[in-house]
């Protein structure tokens, strides 16, 4: 018997609209998941350059408290989208869709020229060399010649005077870092030839941003440092490839580098992966070691307890030949204390990722393209993580396990996840030699008060906004 047609349009409603419904259902859903807000020009390659390069710091944080915790900058054809709240910063974190290799691979191939393929085909060998050769279980290595180093460019400082305190610190740490990586010797020693090399990395360190993404042809002068430092590196290859360090004969770090090279491609390409590993070893951390002088000068209580603390393990400061052991550095926590807090205050602008599957991010969709970007900088002043974050409190780290080698939450400033500075003991040993030679050896105090940073480039740590003069009167 057939059924009255009235059942069968009962029974039928749920069984055809529930697909439908649900269809729907997930359209709407959807919909909600729009991209995050762009800002952007009517100007359609430059988008927000020119507003975003007067102070990329601060416009960073204008448009935070603009358009929210998620927002995307078009800028020089490139789509930025910053994440600034926990679930953001959580996949920043931890998504496998992101990738860092393919976010630094346009900047390696501006800054350094090298190859996409080149540097794809490297650059995990590479990282797992350096860690290796200057990661936390070999760092005790270098203490020895940090210190020796030091004590040589401190000889050029004379017994006392007064100068500015950024110049100082280079005319210190460039020397030393270039002999320690590359091969003793290779820094330039008459004034002239010194002058030169500074000269060209400033101009290429402080045009690295803008080189990044505009076409070297716009960039004259950062074009020329860049070529001079491929012609040195060209020059000096043959030297540093058959350098014997004097004590074990051990390699060093750019050797271990050329070494790797030469087993998976072309050695043409030694001179350029030069250039980046003198950028990436002067950059950061000749600036941070200015920075921590300048907080521990003007914090008169915590120079005098450093001050303690060095007479505690080598005796009362003088112009003494001192050696420094990995013990000794232990002892001085305080140093690293401060070192580290100083890199908190002065945290790189950003770091980033490029998105290679679309991403859920709260009610937005990320798509595949972007690059995902992480301030450093700000999130160190999010008071959730670092209470009174604008205070220089180098006690907080206290509560960090330094002996196990973990941070405190939420510092971000050496990047995160498998390719973190490879550099970071190396920093922080070099520079926690230099605290303490320097305040040994002399009486320091400064001239100017403590600088504002500046907020013109969003890549690595700040450089001061202006001059900061220092005193120095070595001791008896
Ligand atoms: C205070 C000083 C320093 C800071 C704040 C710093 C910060 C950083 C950051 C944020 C990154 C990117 C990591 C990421 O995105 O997850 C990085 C990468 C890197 N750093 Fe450092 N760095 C410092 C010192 C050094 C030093 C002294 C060296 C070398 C001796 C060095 C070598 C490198 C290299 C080679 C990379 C690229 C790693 C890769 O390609 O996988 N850094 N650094």
């Amino acid at each position: 018997m057939g059924q009255p047609l009235s059942n069968i349009q009962v029974r039928s409603i749920p069984q055809i609209s529930m697909p439908g419904f649900l269809a729907h259902w997930l359209f709407l859903q959807w919909k909600n998941l729009r991209a995050p807000p762009c800002i952007k020009s009517w100007i359609p390659w430059l988008g927000a350059a020119y507003e975003m390069g007067k102070a990329p710091l601060e416009f960073i944080e204008k448009a935070r408290i603009k358009y929210g915790p998620i927002f995307t900058v078009f800028t020089l054809g490139t789509r930025m989208t910053f994440v600034t709240e926990e679930e953001g910063i959580n996949i920043f974190l931890k998504s496998k869709e992101l990738s860092f290799e393919q976010a630094v691979q346009s900047v390696v191939s501006h800054t350094a020229t090298v190859p996409k393929n080149v540097f794809l085909t490297l650059h995990d060998k590479l990282y797992v060399a350096m860690k290796g050769k200057i990661g936390n279980l070999s760092i005790h290595q270098f203490t020895d010649l940090f210190t020796e180093g030091i004590h040589e460019q401190l000889k050029n400082l004379g017994t006392h005077g007064s100068r500015d305190l950024n110049k100082l610190v280079r005319h210190i740490l460039y020397p030393v870092t270039v002999n320690i990586i590359f091969k003793r010797g290779l820094f330039p020693t008459n004034e002239m030839d010194i002058r030169e090399f500074q000269q060209h990395f400033q101009t290429y360190d402080e045009g690295f941003e803008s080189g990044s993404q505009i076409p070297e042809y716009f960039l004259r002068n950062w074009s020329e440092s860049k070529k001079w430092f491929l012609a040195f590196f060209e020059k000096n290859i043959l030297e540093i490839k058959n350098y014997k360090s004097g004590k074990d004969h051990s390699m060093t770090v750019i050797q271990t580098v050329f070494d790797t090279i030469k087993m998976a491609t072309n050695e043409k390409i030694c001179p350029n992966y030069g250039l980046l590993l003198l950028w990436a070893s002067l950059a950061n951390a000749v600036p941070v070691a200015f920075w921590t002088l300048v907080f521990v000068l003007s914090h008169p209580n915590i120079h005098k307890s450093i001050m303690e603390g060095i007479s505690s393990v080598f005796g009362t400061p003088g112009k003494d030949k001192i050696k420094i052991s990995e013990d000794d550095l232990k002892k001085l926590f305080l140093i690293k204390w401060c070192i580290l807090e100083t890199i908190r205050l002065r945290a790189p602008g950003v770091i980033t990722r490029k998105v290679m599957n679309p991403v859920k991010i709260l009610n937005y969709i990320v798509p595949a393209g972007d690059l995902l970007v992480l301030s450093p900088f700000w999130l160190h002043r999010n008071p959730k993580y670092f209470p009174e974050p604008e205070t220089f409190r180098p006690e907080r780290w206290k509560e960090a396990n330094l002996e196990k080698h973990a941070f405190l939450d939420g510092f971000l400033a050496f990047g995160t996840g498998k390719y973190q500075c490879p550099g970071r003991w190396f920093a922080l040993s070099e520079i926690q030699v230099f605290i303490i030679l320097m305040l040994y050896k002399y009486d320091c105090s400064l001239l100017d008060p403590l600088p504002k940073e500046s907020c013109l480039h969003l890549t690595g740590v700040q450089q001061p906004e202006g001059p900061c003069r220092i005193e120095f009167k070595q001791r008896k």
